[in-house]
């Protein structure tokens, strides 16, 4: 606009004068009113938006959870059990925050599954997939860090055992562990700079999370067919369809968080870490995280120690390659008959990893372990670039809207009701 303000849309006189100077409404209207969403999203297409409300949930909790915690070996263990007995409400704040890491990562293992299934890493959205790979590499850092802070058994053995892992690395190793620490052994110092990162990671979190629906906004979404919208019969606006179905999924995702906080809180986690800190007392078993359980188990099926680490790197590392490692034109597998089966035994196979990492390091369970491994890899290093080139796939639907609505789909049929994208349903 000629005076330097932007042209607002916005009736309300308050908003309108700061959407001229700064079109945020506007912006809000565009990327989360009008946007045009496939109409056939199924339930998988929550999971975003729930990995957003969990990544405030957790953000706030710490906040409180901070206020209130001593990151010192000698009082950290004590700080954590006074929040639980004697800050008002800080039971509530901690089982959350606890009980969150864990929602968080269901939710975020359960988007990343959907992205598989449907081809949603596929071009044109591989720098959105990878992104989305930054931000679980982040999430584990965090979360590892966190599980520090308390300084009960596991968080001192568990810090030991993980940060020991990067002195396999060849001549830097030993250094860069010393680094980590800020001494010779997981310490106060390695205490006070977990606690700092875990305060900062969250908001480096957030800033990827922007980038990442960024890129999606550019893109647009995929969606359960796989094949992209043609017209506005294929699309709905985003508000109210998609602000509704979310909606439903907040509710649902809510009762499940708070079943697990008010009648499970310590569920899911090892009672060990109500033990303080011992460095002269190892554990019978030191066991991560049941989240990081994949990924432990494929680091203890080599018997080197370089090996598993590399292997257990490799194991993220493949994620971000993938969008070229299956050369498939079909994105979703509902349309790739062999490929979805051996992709749902891959799930099955991830789930045996993470019982597996939870087994002690010895037979059978190493054995199976390395199958396990194997079959991981295998997937996206053959499977997926073999089946691209041999397998015959299905035929695609001509249309979202044809395979939604059938015959009745405007191609030959009536008006296909609230077709109208980026406006509100008329009433059929
Ligand atoms: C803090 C964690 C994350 C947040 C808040 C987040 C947020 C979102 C949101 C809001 C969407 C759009 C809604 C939806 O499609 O569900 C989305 C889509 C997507 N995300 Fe994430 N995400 C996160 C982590 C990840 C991770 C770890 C990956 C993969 C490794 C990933 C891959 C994708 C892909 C491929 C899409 C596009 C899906 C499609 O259009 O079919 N995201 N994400």
């Amino acid at each position: 606009m000629a005076s330097g303000l932007h042209d607002s849309q916005v009736t309300n006189p308050v908003l309108r004068w700061i959407d001229q100077r700064l079109p945020v409404v506007t912006m809000i209207q565009k990327e989360y009113g009008v946007f045009p969403t496939p109409r056939n999203f199924n339930y998988f297409w929550n999971f975003g938006a729930l990995a957003m409300i969990n990544l405030m949930i957790m953000i706030a909790t710490g906040i409180f959870l901070a206020m209130n915690y001593t990151p010192h070996t000698a009082y950290a263990f004590d700080s954590v059990e006074r929040i639980m007995r004697d800050v008002n409400f800080g039971w509530l704040i901690r089982y959350v925050h606890m009980n969150g890491a864990s929602m968080f990562f269901i939710v975020v293992y359960i988007h990343i599954w959907r992205g598989l299934y449907y081809g949603s890493y596929k071009a044109p959205r591989e720098l959105l997939w990878m992104l989305g790979v930054v931000i679980f590499l982040l999430m584990m850092a965090t979360a590892f860090m966190g599980y520090v802070l308390p300084w009960g058994q596991m968080s001192f053995w568990g810090a030991t055992v993980i940060t020991n892992l990067f002195s396999a690395i060849p001549v830097v190793g030993p250094t860069i562990v010393t680094y980590l620490w800020g001494g010779f052994s997981v310490d106060n110092p390695t205490l006070n700079r977990f606690f700092s990162l875990h305060y900062l990671l969250p908001f480096v979190i957030v800033g990827v999370v922007f980038l990442h629906v960024a890129a999606l906004h550019i893109t647009g979404s995929n969606n359960p067919l796989g094949i992209e919208p043609k017209g506005p019969q294929d699309t709905l606006p985003f508000h109210p369809y998609y602000t509704i179905k979310d909606s439903v999924g907040i509710v649902v995702y809510l009762a499940v968080f708070a079943a697990l906080v008010f009648f499970a809180p310590n569920y899911l986690g090892h009672p060990d870490n109500y033990i303080p800190a011992n460095p002269l007392v190892t554990p019978a078993h030191i066991v991560p995280e049941w989240y990081f359980l994949p990924f432990y188990a494929i680091l203890r099926a080599v018997p080197d120690k370089l090996g598993g680490v590399l292997l257990m790197g490799g194991a993220i590392v493949v994620l971000f390659f993938l969008p070229w490692l299956d050369t498939s034109k079909v994105r979703s597998l509902r349309f790739r008959p062999i490929t979805r089966i051996i992709f749902l035994l891959w799930t099955v196979n991830f789930f045996v990893l993470t019982w597996v990492g939870a087994k002690p390091a010895e037979q059978p369970y190493v054995l199976i372990s390395q199958i396990c491994t194997m079959f991981y890899f295998a997937y996206f290093l053959v499977v997926l670039p073999a089946m691209g080139r041999f397998e015959v796939a299905m035929k695609l639907p001509e249309s979202i809207s044809r395979a939604v609505l059938g015959a009745k789909a405007g191609l030959g049929g009536g008006p296909i009701p609230g077709a109208a994208a980026a406006k509100p349903m008329e009433k059929a």
